[in-house]
């Protein structure tokens, strides 16, 4: 996954490319690199293996000028990151960014050798640049190539394109990444997400599969993956440069995190009314079965959901983890619902499922933070989360959002059925109301929760357990842990434990126990126990009613009094922020830990 942006108008163009660059290095960031139109019509290109600290430091070494411009962020898909394998890629009549894969690239590349093309670099980009080229020689109109290139290249892309002999125009074309065009003061952008333009445009049009655009200093003209002309409306961003921002936090994860109580309050505003869910008729239709389809974090709120859905809706529910999901060939019908979880809404499995669904004739419905994303554009309901852009790799307030449009759904199922007295419901909902407040709380006792990082200092292992509601919760606190400190941590069912992967508890080795639902506390107990006696290092997250468990913990968080059906959501702050301390603690690289992308678009 890749960040791709152009900039073609009045100003410099390599300042306005570097600024878009910066806004998208936490979509990839292993190497990055410039291609820029100067004012004669030659093309400077400018790129290098490394974070775009390098490439800032090439170009001050050797300074290119030019009014148009191409740019690119790199996480590497074909070939290893290096400055030969860095974007763009060209030929002497074009040059390329891209993000996305090229499936049939192997098959366009030998082709393409026997035509007498050569290639310099292991990437799949460079193949669809002299696909690009190869078309454009023939028909000599940089659309009409466009058109003809996308029939011939397999795959997900976003493309940046700039044609010698066009000077200041920018093409771009997309088929299944995310492409804005962004019209601004002095000039156009094109760029993979909104952050890349926040400082340049207030609004931007968003393209669709199989759209084309030529972008100029004056604006932008779009159209068909037939070449005709279309017209789009642009969409106002709502997201400001401040939320884009730092905000003085040391890292965007901890600023994340701090914004918990502020996102969910703004999510609880736009989805609950007069104190019962709002869902915009998204189960209206009712649906006898759910299955929720998602990758990583968002399927581990899914599991959440599950709990509380079959819990309180009574509805089966099927969490799906989604590259799984699309190969299974999974048994829907009518009565089906499937529900996409999905911070970025690009997410390649995520939308691949939401797409395999609809194509078995399924209801979809999204729980998306990014509007404009594919998903959220392909869904047959999109429910839009307000955790406003989610920077870090680490995904920590989207989570809580999407916690929270599961426990809403959860009750909306629940009245729907008959299941849940409107008693209840209100009561459930008024306590997701005061949850806000009790984040705060956690957050508050974050120096607590620093000390307790200290215990994750000297290991390489870690196990995180818990029962029932705790149990998902136990695995997105694990995840938290091992992608950010690259400690090896494992969630299991405390009650699993005994059957196997206790072998492997050694002397001092941190035991992460959630302990929030007093009914299962005798047994947590037990299960502490058991870990304690061979050696392991208890560190438990207790509420107020199972706080007694901390004679049998060295260290213990307890979390703020809510309802007991609502302490997800307030152990996985504790839980960020554990993480969060451990990894700064070992110098780790907390916003961008190694290998990983913000939102994985490829398979
Ligand atoms: C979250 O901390 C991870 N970085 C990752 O698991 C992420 O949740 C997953 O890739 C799904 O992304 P999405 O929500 O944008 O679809």
């Amino acid at each position: 996954m890749c960040g791709i942006t152009g900039y073609t108008g009045k100003s410099d163009a390599v300042a306005r490319l570097l600024s878009g660059l910066r806004a998208l290095e936490y979509r990839g960031y292993d190497s990055a690199g410039v291609a820029v139109m100067d004012a004669q019509g030659a093309v400077h290109v400018v790129k290098t293996k490394g974070r775009l600290r390098a490439l800032e430091e090439r170009l001050e070494k050797c300074p290119v000028h030019g009014r148009c411009g191409i740019g690119h962020t790199r996480w590497a898909t074909h070939g290893a990151p290096s400055d030969v394998n860095a974007h763009p890629h060209g030929t002497d009549r074009l040059y390329v960014v891209h993000n996305g894969i090229i499936e049939n690239d192997r098959e366009l590349r030998a082709e393409l050798s026997a035509r007498g093309y050569n290639f310099l670099s292991e990437t799949d980009t460079e193949a669809a640049a002299c696909t690009i080229d190869s078309a454009y020689a023939e028909t000599g109109d940089p659309v009409a190539a466009l058109c003809a290139a996308a029939k011939r290249l397999r795959g997900s892309y976003a493309l940046g394109v700039i044609f010698l002999d066009h000077p200041n125009e920018i093409y771009a074309v997309r088929e299944g990444n995310p492409l804005i065009v962004a019209e601004g003061g002095d000039g156009c952008m094109i760029a993979s997400d909104i952050p890349a333009v926040l400082r340049f445009a207030r609004d931007c049009y968003v393209m669709e599969d199989g759209e084309i655009a030529c972008v100029r200093e004056d604006g932008a003209e779009f159209f068909d993956c037939q070449g005709k002309p279309i017209s789009k409306r642009a969409a106002a961003i709502e997201w400001n440069m401040e939320a884009a921002e730092r905000g003085g936090f040391a890292h965007f994860m901890l600023k994340e995190i701090h914004e918990e109580p502020l996102v969910a309050r703004q999510t609880l505003g736009r989805y609950v009314k007069d104190g019962l869910p709002d869902l915009r008729g998204a189960f209206d239709n009712g649906c006898e079965r759910l299955t929720i389809v998602a990758c990583g974090t968002a399927m581990h709120a899914g599991l959440v959901g599950k709990w509380l859905i079959e819990r309180i809706a009574r509805v089966p529910v099927e969490v799906c983890i989604a590259s799984e999901f699309r190969y299974n060939e999974p048994v829907l019908s009518p009565n089906h619902c499937v529900i996409a979880i999905s911070q970025s809404g690009e997410t390649a499995d995520t939308l691949a499922a939401v797409r395999l669904a609809k194509s078995l004739g399924v209801r979809t419905v999204g729980v998306v933070n990014v509007p404009g994303s594919s998903v959220a554009r392909e869904v047959d309901q999109a429910l839009i989360t307000c955790a406003g852009p989610e920077i870090s790799v680490a995904s920590t307030k989207a989570y809580a959002v999407q916690l929270l449009m599961m426990y809403l759904t959860a009750v909306q199922l629940g009245l729907g059925r008959g299941t849940l007295s409107m008693e209840r419901a209100r009561q459930i909902v008024s306590g997701l109301m005061a949850l806000p407040a009790a984040m705060e709380e956690v957050i508050r006792e974050d120096a607590q929760i620093r000390r307790m990082a200290a215990c994750l200092d000297e290991t390489e292992n870690c196990f995180f357990i818990g029962r029932g509601l705790d149990y998902p919760g136990a695995m997105e606190g694990s995840l938290k842990l091992k992608e950010i400190t690259y400690i090896h941590s494992e969630a299991y069912a405390a009650g699993e434990l005994k059957h196997g992967a206790i072998s492997l508890i050694t002397r001092g080795m941190p035991v992460v126990a959630l302990s929030t639902q007093a009914a299962l506390k005798e047994k947590m107990l037990s299960n502490m126990r058991e870990v304690a006696s061979r050696g392991a290092r208890v560190l438990l997250l207790a509420t107020p009613e199972t706080k007694e468990l901390a004679s049998d913990a060295d260290e213990t968080f307890v979390l703020p009094a809510t309802d007991e059906l609502l302490t997800p959501a307030t152990a996985a702050v504790a839980m960020q922020l554990l993480a969060y301390y451990a990894a700064v603690r070992r110098g780790c690289d907390v916003d961008k830990p190694r290998n990983l992308a913000k939102s994985v678009t490829v398979e």
